[in-house]
């Protein structure tokens, strides 16, 4: 695990599932209805509460976020968002990814949580390179970051050494050492 901003920032490699914090953030689709990937990691770990939950909910368009509660998994809450699908860059995919992870950052300070936990979000199925989606998603919370002191810690938690390496790569000149 390394540290940036004041710990303020956390990079690492891990099962988002186990991640004992406020909230983790599920990589959703509109439907907030579960599907593979973390999506299908979170709901599985989570149990069926979640998704009866989630079926209150009503869906989420690209961007969005919304709250559930944790259930059976460690976190207290789950933030789902629905990240942008690649289609090579101009269809605002660049600017949806941010939305993610600022509105999940959003949902959090209004819930009054003060740890929250990423996956990186639209670099599975959705097809986004993850050489440009870790920079947009470490600029999007150093922004959030300094904006709100209520939000202590945020961990990005890649699920492969490669996705780590390229988080790890970019955080020096984005985050600062
Ligand atoms: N913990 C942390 N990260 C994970 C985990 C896990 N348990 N499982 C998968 N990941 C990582 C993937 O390796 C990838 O880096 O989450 C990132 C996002 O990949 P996806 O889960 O495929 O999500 P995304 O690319 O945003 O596609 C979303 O896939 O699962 C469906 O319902 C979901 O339709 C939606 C789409």
């Amino acid at each position: 695990m390394r540290e940036f901003l004041a710990g303020r920032i956390a990079i690492t490699q891990g099962d988002l599932t186990a991640c004992d914090v406020d909230a983790i953030v599920n990589a959703a689709n509109k439907s907030l209805l579960g599907g593979g990937g973390v999506d299908g990691a979170i709901h599985r770990a989570a149990g069926r509460e979640l998704l009866e939950e989630c079926r209150t909910l009503g869906g989420a368009e690209t961007g969005e976020a919304k709250i559930t509660g944790g259930y059976r998994l460690p976190a207290k809450h789950v933030i789902h968002t629905v990240g942008p699908v690649w289609h090579g860059g101009d269809r605002d995919e660049e600017k949806l990814l941010g939305d993610c992870y600022r509105n999940s950052l959003k949902v959090a300070s209004e819930n009054g949580l003060k740890s929250i936990a990423f996956p990186s979000i639209s670099t599975g199925a959705y097809g986004f390179p993850i050489e440009k989606a870790a920079p947009i998603a470490m600029r999007a919370v150093k922004e959030m970051l300094q904006g709100d002191p209520g939000i202590e810690k945020v961990y990005f938690v890649c699920f492969s050494g490669s996705d780590l390496q390229v988080y790890l790569e970019g955080a020096g000149d984005i985050l600062g050492d």
